[in-house]
């Protein structure tokens, strides 16, 4: 096959066009038979249907925007494929409460030998036996709460590294990339929580952040070839393939090595029940699945990739957002104050007794979901609303836009935290507004991991120091050309110490 890198734009949409109307007119001459009944499409280019959204420079703000004026349940056209969209509360919640089990797969995989997001991987397994076996395996030993319990030490060694590093900086007046440095500390705590002192803090962490960072920079072109991949196939195309495959190449040589390690040490990592769960389950020929060396070099990559890029974001705009509102920091501060006091260094069991914290949190993954669009499939015939749509559609869920639907929030666009104080009315069915970590089945099985790194990094960069920015405000202005979502402008900013006598270490 074919492969073609294109860049993001016009030229594409020019090339596109052209292909498209050479050869893909007589290919697809014929309209599809209309045995089902789509929900509304909205006007669309002939050939290429809806193919140009998809090349604007943020998919999941023009998408809003054609929901907001057509219906928060369309159909849309790329070439001849139609494409589910979903932009409001009360569809996402008809899917997720009537029908999240034939939506349970994640949906066309753009490049089959791809490490993260190809046919070895969890992310993109379908719906079955291998998916609910790993899925098993990975929250009894490492996402689950129990879990977590059990893996809390090595959180706290961590965390107290990434106290000493910002006091370091402190001292020094150097200014910190706060992206970067939450980048570092949740890959750090995902390969000692994955592999125990196997994984090195000096050798192994800087390779695994530059290439999470790098498979996350093309986490937009990811997407565009897998919804693509059907109409593009038939022409031998598959776009930036040799863009994707370089970085999935050497992400593989590395956790190559990292595997090998653990196996040769394996006392080493005792305790790091997931690996030893990997290998048990790789070397035992009787067990329920049979696991290949390639699932679980996909399974660790996906889960730094999942992990990192993700939390790190977060971290970002929960920062931002708390700098350009000095009140929330003032309340924040006073929290964190009468609650951890400033003897000792915040932890993560105090997250319970912090609710404002968490609702901080919430507010900002509410407002700037990483994860903007959810791909699904149909993997069965639904009728949905009066609807009916043929098994193997994909479908997109927009979180960006159900996050900020002004029929299930109040002032969307607004920063208030309070709103996630509010009591919710017991015995209410809860309607399906709030989406950072998806629904269903298929939804984040690492969100309590990520409330516990967002939570005590946050808390840890609020209670110890006061931070400096150039200029009065943040721009958060949103990057683009990435499928999740970023600031545009790194946040750096300052650190001043807040607390006289730097914090006793209890390790
Ligand atoms: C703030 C941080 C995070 C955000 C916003 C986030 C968001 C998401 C979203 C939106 C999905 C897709 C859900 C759906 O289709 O309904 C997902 C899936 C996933 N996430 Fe996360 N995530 C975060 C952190 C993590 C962490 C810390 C881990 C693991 C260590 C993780 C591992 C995964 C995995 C393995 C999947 C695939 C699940 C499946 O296919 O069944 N994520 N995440
Ligand atoms: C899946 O789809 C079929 C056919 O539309 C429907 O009868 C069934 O209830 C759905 N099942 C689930 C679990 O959503
Ligand atoms: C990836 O790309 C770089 C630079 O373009 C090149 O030097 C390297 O050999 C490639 N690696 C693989 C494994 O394809
Ligand atoms: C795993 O592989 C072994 C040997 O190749 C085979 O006998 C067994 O049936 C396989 N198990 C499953 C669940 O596929």
């Amino acid at each position: 096959m074919a492969s073609v890198d294109f860049e993001n734009g016009f030229i594409s949409i020019l090339l596109l066009g052209l292909i498209s109307t050479f050869s893909l007119f007589f290919l697809f001459f014929k309209k599809p038979k209309n045995v089902f009944d789509l929900p509304p499409s909205p006007p669309s280019l002939p050939i290429i249907g809806h193919l140009h959204l998809l090349f604007s420079v943020s998919i999941h703000k023009s998408f809003q925007k054609i929901s907001s004026k057509y219906g928060p349940f369309l159909h849309l056209r790329i070439f001849n494929v139609p494409i589910i969209l979903v932009s409001s509360a009360s569809v996402a919640h008809e899917i997720f409460k009537n029908h999240d089990k034939n939506v349970s797969s994640h949906g066309a995989i753009g490049i089959d030998e791809c490490l993260v997001f190809g046919t070895s991987g969890f992310i993109k397994a379908p719906y079955g036996d291998y998916w609910k076996f790993m899925k098993k395996l990975v929250i009894a030993n490492m996402l689950g709460l129990q879990a977590l319990e059990r893996s809390r030490a090595v959180r706290e060694v961590e965390m107290d590294r990434f106290y000493r590093n910002l006091l370091d900086k402190a001292m020094k007046k150097e200014s910190v990339e706060i992206g970067e440095e939450a980048m570092r500390l949740v890959t750090c705590i995902l390969g000692k929580m994955s592999m125990g002192r196997s994984f090195s803090r000096e050798s192994d962490e800087a390779k695994v952040t530059k290439l999470s960072l790098e498979f996350a920079s093309l986490t937009q072109k990811i997407f565009l070839g897998q919804l693509l991949r059907k109409p593009l196939e038939k022409l031998g195309i598959s776009p930036f393939k040799r863009e994707i495959m370089n970085v999935s190449y050497r992400f593989d040589e590395l956790l190559e090595k990292m595997i090998v390690k653990c196996e040769e040490e394996e006392e080493e990592h005792q305790g790091c029940e997931i690996m030893d769960a990997f290998l048990a389950a790789y070397r035992d020929e009787d067990a329920e699945c049979n696991i290949t060396r390639n699932h679980i070099k996909a399974l660790l990559a996906e889960l730094y990739f999942g992990a990192g890029d993700t939390s790190s974001k977060t971290a970002q705009w929960v920062m931002a957002e708390i700098i350009n509102h000095p009140k929330i920091l003032e309340k924040l501060r006073e929290e964190i104050d009468s609650v951890v006091g400033k003897t000792r260094l915040i932890q993560e069991t105090d997250l319970p007794k912090l609710p404002y914290l968490q609702a901080v949190i919430k507010e900002s993954l509410r407002l700037h979901p990483p994860g903007a669009l959810l791909p699904r499939e149909f993997e069965q015939e639904c009728k949905i609303g009066g609807f009916y749509i043929p098994k193997g559609t994909p479908l997109v869920i927009n979180a960006y836009a159900v996050m900020r639907d002004v029929d299930s929030w109040q002032d969307p666009d607004e920063f208030k935290p309070e709103r996630f104080l509010e009591k919710e009315e017991v015995g209410r069915e809860k309607i399906l507004n709030f989406l950072p970590f998806g629904a269903g089945r298929r939804s984040c099985p690492g969100s309590n991991l990520a409330y516990i790194l967002v939570g005590t990094a946050i808390g840890v960069m609020l209670q110890c120091f006061d931070w400096q920015i150039q200029g009065d405000k943040v721009n958060m202005e949103e990057a683009t050309g990435r499928a999740f979502l970023a600031l545009a402008h790194p946040l750096h900013c300052t650190p001043l110490p807040r607390i006289l006598n730097p914090l006793p270490s209890d390790l």
